[in-house]
């Protein structure tokens, strides 16, 4: 029976369990630790990424990023207002960061994007500049950047959202300064930049059969033919829950067919918040919808979510109103999405159980202090005395608890239950609070309950 050496292991241990649970077999004694989506990924032939911010790679996030995915999208680092906001002067260091962190991670990375109409610098939009100027200033920035990575990143979002819906060409200062061209000629300027890295279209609402992906299809099918070095297309898939296009995986199939790799490359799956279980079902169900597309076909290569985690999207800020797009909350718990991609992905379905888990929450915070949460949970487990264990990761310290009784020596943290609240049943939970002092950070740390 394979149920018996993990009984044994459950006796032995009964009660160990953590924050961030999926991200060691080790850190989760009590329970069988998930497959990582990248493992899932690479058995399936498929790359398995997550857009990142580069000062976040630490910790829980850093841990999650670096275990979880096989390639990493800079959110914003190598866009050209990030890299060149003054012109002349450069700033590498964010996407520095994420591209040494990949490597050090075994990670592809996208390099995301070269030509876009959004947050280019503002001497750049502000400026007046002739046909000739406009030319010379875009081959530059990829020549420079494209030329600074060279070798080390192994696909670049060349040009992004270069339509209106309607599939006509959007009127960005590239469109209307040089014309189509810009888009044969910044792909161009790219080969020449790195040989080896595969260039992309990227644009948004082209995931489904439509005027807009018809457009797409169209220009690369002419530039492949015309001999423009394109490899793929960038489908972006930031999505609304429960409309996953029931062409996906037909589209994707149709440019495969052109001889082109796919890559979904920003996916998320957005909700009108609050979130409840009923939507977070729909969402796994969508998740799960679009990662099976990109598995029928061969050559779709990436799947990459828009940030992994809801304390780390773009949407809550972007819609009002709509938020837990994310395959992990802001807890860094894996939610029913993560577990329609796994599942897809021929990986688990549901997150284990027989087990209890620490959630770690700041609850509020100060200039120099703040109010944390911990809640244990137990379901096909329980407990009946627990004692919460964690290291600060940055200089933290707990000044006062209740519902618990907490030390700390240096770094490290031991909070043992009360003597009112030791018991945690099968299904229920129990909470207790802190008051803490930090400067300079404030990162959530991995929380172990034995
Ligand atoms: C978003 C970032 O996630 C945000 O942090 C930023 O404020 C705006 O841009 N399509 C793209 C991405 O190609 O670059 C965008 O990223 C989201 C939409």
């Amino acid at each position: 029976m394979r149920s018996s050496p993990r009984s044994r292991l459950s006796a032995l241990l009964a009660g160990a369990v953590t924050v961030g649970a999926l991200l060691t077999a080790t850190a989760t004694p009590a329970q069988a630790a998930d497959t990582p989506l990248r493992d899932l990924g690479t058995a399936k032939g498929k790359v398995i990424g997550t857009a990142v911010t580069g000062s976040k790679l630490t910790g829980t996030y850093g841990d999650l990023a670096g275990t979880q995915f096989s390639s990493l999208t800079p959110g914003n680092a190598m866009k050209w207002g990030s890299v060149e906001p003054t012109r002349g002067t450069f700033n590498w260091t964010e996407a520095d960061q994420i591209v040494d962190f990949a490597e050090a991670h075994n990670q592809q990375v996208r390099g995301h994007t070269l030509v876009w109409h959004n947050q280019n610098p503002n001497w750049l939009t502000n400026g007046t500049w002739t046909p000739a100027q406009l030319s010379t200033l875009l081959q530059n920035h990829i020549d420079t950047e494209v030329g600074r990575y060279k070798g080390r990143i192994a696909a670049w979002d060349v040009v992004n959202e270069p339509f209106n819906e309607d599939g006509t060409y959007r009127p960005t200062l590239w469109y209307n300064g040089l014309g189509v061209d810009y888009i044969a000629n910044a792909l161009r300027w790219a080969r020449a930049a790195d040989p080896d890295a595969k260039l992309y279209i990227n644009d948004y609402n082209v995931e489904g059969v439509n005027a807009k992906s018809n457009a797409l299809y169209n220009l690369v099918s002419s530039l492949k033919q015309r001999g423009v070095p394109i490899d793929g297309v960038g489908l972006q898939a930031h999505l609304i829950l429960g409309q996953v296009p029931s062409s996906f995986q037909q589209n994707i199939q149709r440019f495969a067919d052109l001889g082109l790799d796919v890559a979904i490359t920003e996916l998320d799956i957005r909700m009108n918040l609050p979130s409840d279980a009923g939507k977070l079902a729909q969402q796994k169900a969508d998740y799960k919808a679009v990662t099976a597309a990109c598995v029928a076909v061969a050559r779709c290569v990436n799947l990459t979510v828009w940030g992994f985690t809801d304390s780390d999207s773009w949407v809550e800020s972007t819609f009002p109103g709509e938020g837990a797009a994310t395959p992990y909350d802001a807890n860094f718990q894996p939610k029913p999405a993560y577990y329609g991609i796994s599942e897809a992905l021929g990986g688990t379905s549901n997150p284990p159980t027989g087990a209890c888990r620490a959630t770690y929450t700041v609850t509020s915070q100060w200039n120099t202090g703040f109010t944390g949460n911990v809640v244990i949970s137990c379901s096909g487990a329980a407990l009946s005395s627990w004692r919460a264990t964690w290291t600060f990761g940055a200089g933290q310290a707990v000044t006062q608890a209740w519902n618990a009784v907490c030390t700390q020596s240096g770094a490290a943290v031991s909070c043992a239950n009360a003597s009112y609240n030791g018991t945690v049943p099968d299904g229920g939970s129990v909470s207790f609070g802190f008051n803490g002092s930090w400067s300079g950070g404030n990162p959530v740390p991995v929380v172990t309950v034995t």
